[in-house]
């Protein structure tokens, strides 16, 4: 026990060109509706939703046979619209893993290709859904099963569709530099990007896409994601927002560490850097969205990845994307001069 819980739940975001289907994607997994709250059906925000392992393994049933000692998954939803590039880097920079999507049916299109630049710039290992596989024409749907169960109903015509819209994908990606392949014939995840088949709205392929993910966190992220599950509090600012009986509050994603209520944390305004004095903690239930979350828990405090609500004098003009950092020890002066820089980029 002790050991798993030194690693760092993952971040995984998820990313891709307009209407291809991540908010739904999330939503299957989350068994949620955020789409339906949404103006227009666009996201225009980051959020972030707590996976934890037990819903994981539920959901993806008898595919998960790795052992397997991540706690869950932090997934970041970003928006697919243009005008977003923003909040997609910003994404990007806090992923661990991610995840994009692809509407199979459109193929790659501009947001697709710059959510695969950024991921590269980061050298952010990642999987691509290949989406909506249920408006291939004359599909038959098998609601929430694994890929090869629904592939086996479909007849060969429909069969064929469906390789050659992944081939489709396999040589748009090799022309960017990536290798790709569908996820049941990949042997070598660091080798191989994973192509998996999904819908979001019937949950065919979501039981794979979750023992993807999952695997590539145990394989080949489980030693970075050691380390950093001690020590002072990182994180970036999603939203400020005021609250009835809380004043302003920071929904922050913390990406690194520990933050705890009595913390001195450094964060920036509009025209100055800020330090404060954390008052309150508030969690999100697991499996719900933390930009539109009612309920909340108090805790004492939350180790990373984790999405929360923070509450403190002085918020005020904090800015949306402000790195937040905890002061620890003597380093005050350091990480007062580390906000400063990073808050230039963004
Ligand atoms: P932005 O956040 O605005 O970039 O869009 P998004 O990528 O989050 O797409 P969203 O999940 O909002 O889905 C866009 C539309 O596609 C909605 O009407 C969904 O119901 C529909 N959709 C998403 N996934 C699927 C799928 O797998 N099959 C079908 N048939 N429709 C889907
Ligand atoms: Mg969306």
């Amino acid at each position: 026990m002790a050991k798993k819980s030194k690693i760092r739940t993952p971040i995984v975001c998820v990313m891709g060109h307009v209407d291809h289907g991540k908010t739904s994607l999330l939503d299957k997994i989350r068994g949620s509706s955020v789409v339906s709250t949404e103006a227009g059906a666009i996201t225009q925000h980051i959020g972030a939703t707590l996976v934890p392992l037990d819903a994981i393994t539920h959901m993806s049933g008898a595919l998960s046979k790795v052992s397997v000692n991540v706690p869950g998954l932090l997934f970041i939803d970003t928006p697919g619209h243009h005008a977003f590039t923003t909040l997609r880097a910003r994404g990007g920079a806090l992923a661990d893993m991610a995840i994009v999507v692809v509407d199979i049916n459109e193929g790659f299109r501009p947001q697709t290709i710059e959510a695969l630049q950024i991921l590269r710039n980061y050298k952010t290992p990642f999987v691509i859904a290949a989406n909506k596989i249920d408006r291939i024409h004359g599909w038959r749907v098998q609601k929430d099963q694994p890929f090869n169960k629904t592939f086996a109903q479909q007849n060969e015509r429909v069969q064929g569709i469906l390789e050659t819209k992944v081939y489709e994908l396999v040589g748009k990606l090799s022309d960017l530099g990536f290798n790709s392949e569908r996820f049941d014939r990949v042997s070598d995840f660091a080798r191989n990007i994973c192509i998996v088949p999904t819908s979001a709205l019937t949950g065919e392929g979501i039981p794979d896409i979750l023992m993807v993910l999952v695997g590539l966190a145990q394989r080949y992220m489980t030693e970075s994601l050691k380390v950093s599950a001690d020590g002072p509090g990182a994180g970036t600012v999603l939203e400020v927002k005021e609250e009835r009986g809380l004043g302003m509050t920071l929904d922050l994603i913390l990406y690194d560490g520990t933050l705890a209520v009595g913390d001195e944390i450094v964060v920036a305004g509009n025209e100055e850097i800020i330090e404060t004095k954390v008052r309150s903690l508030l969690k999100p239930r697991p499996m719900k969205e933390i930009l539109i979350e009612e309920r909340f828990e108090r805790v004492r405090s939350v180790t990373a990845a984790a999405g929360i609500k923070v509450a403190a004098p002085k918020l005020d003009g904090v800015i949306a994307g402000s790195p937040l950092r905890v002061v620890r020890g003597p380093n005050r002066d350091e990480v007062v001069e580390q906000v400063r820089h990073e808050v230039q980029d963004i």
